[in-house]
């Protein structure tokens, strides 16, 4: 884990209120897994007073990229930085989805902004694996496909794609499933995830899913991103630490 400032290489809006942040740090792109997060200090001055995580979106060489939307204070700072600005960067953080073993078929389900982790996992896995990329959102402006592969699309309001939630497009897909060859990795809002997570259940599918928490320190310090535990003695895991990805079945979303 490093804490570096590393200088913005260039701030793209690829889509309406959604940016790519291409980031010069050598030290953090040589040991990045796939799933893993920056803690990102916005400013030098004391507002925003904490750091704001972020899922590793790409690597490339030396470069690594962000992807987000302006929600508050910290990502509208983050949207106006330009080249050769200095970022304070801590990171990488947490554990990252497990790309390796067996299976043949990785199934990629992502929600809104639960797209930004994908491009690396795409990346590292399109040469060994089949690949189905399942995105969703409320309306077309939500979808986001960016660096993503062989991608099936799904609207709530029906305006682009298969009329429904993500869930029940892969749904759609069940009869070709394998489960013994399939792998399922996820990443969107909650009510997405408690949906995948009852489905993969029942159907004997294996899924690790990359969850959200709010956060402050982001390495297991102050106990702030407790998430509920289906199989550890302590009751409570850390998001930041003990995640953000985890196997859907061993936690409570
Ligand atoms: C492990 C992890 C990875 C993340 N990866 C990404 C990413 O790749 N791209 C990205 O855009 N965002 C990501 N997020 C969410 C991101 O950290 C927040 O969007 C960001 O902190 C918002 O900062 P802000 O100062 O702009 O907004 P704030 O001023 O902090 O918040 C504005 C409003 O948004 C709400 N809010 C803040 N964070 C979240 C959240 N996580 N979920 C729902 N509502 C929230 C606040 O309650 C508030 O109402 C990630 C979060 C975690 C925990
Ligand atoms: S953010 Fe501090 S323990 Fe997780």
């Amino acid at each position: 884990m490093f804490i570096v400032n590393s200088p913005v290489v260039e701030t793209l809006q690829v889509h309406e209120n959604i940016f790519i942040q291409k980031i010069h740090s050598p030290e953090i792109a040589s040991i990045i897994k796939p799933g893993q997060f920056l803690n990102v200090r916005v400013s030098v001055n004391s507002f925003p007073l904490l750091r704001r995580p972020f899922s590793i979106c790409d690597v490339n060489g030396e470069n690594i990229f962000l992807m987000f939307n302006i929600l508050g204070e910290g990502t509208k700072i983050l949207a106006k930085k330009q080249k050769g600005d200095l970022i304070d960067i801590l990171g990488p953080l947490g554990n990252g989805f497990n790309l390796e073993g067996e299976y043949k078929n990785a199934i990629i389900v992502a929600g809104g902004l639960g797209s930004a982790p994908f491009p690396l996992v795409t990346r590292i896995i399109k040469n060994s694996k089949n690949i189905l990329s399942l995105v969703g959102g409320r309306s077309t402006q939500d979808i986001i496909t960016y660096g993503m592969q062989n991608v099936q699309v799904s609207t709530d309001d029906g305006s682009q794609g298969f009329n429904g939630n993500v869930v029940q497009l892969l749904e759609k897909h069940l009869a070709n499933i394998d489960n013994k060859t399939t792998k399922v990795f996820a990443c969107g809002p909650n009510a997405m995830l408690r949906a995948l997570k009852d489905f993969c259940i029942k159907n004997n599918l294996d899924c690790e899913v990359s969850t959200e928490s709010a956060m402050a320190c982001g390495f297991g310090i102050c106990q702030g991103c407790p998430i509920e535990s289906t199989t550890n003695d302590d009751k409570y895991l850390l998001v930041c630490k003990d995640g953000p990805v985890f196997n859907v079945k061993d936690v409570v979303i």
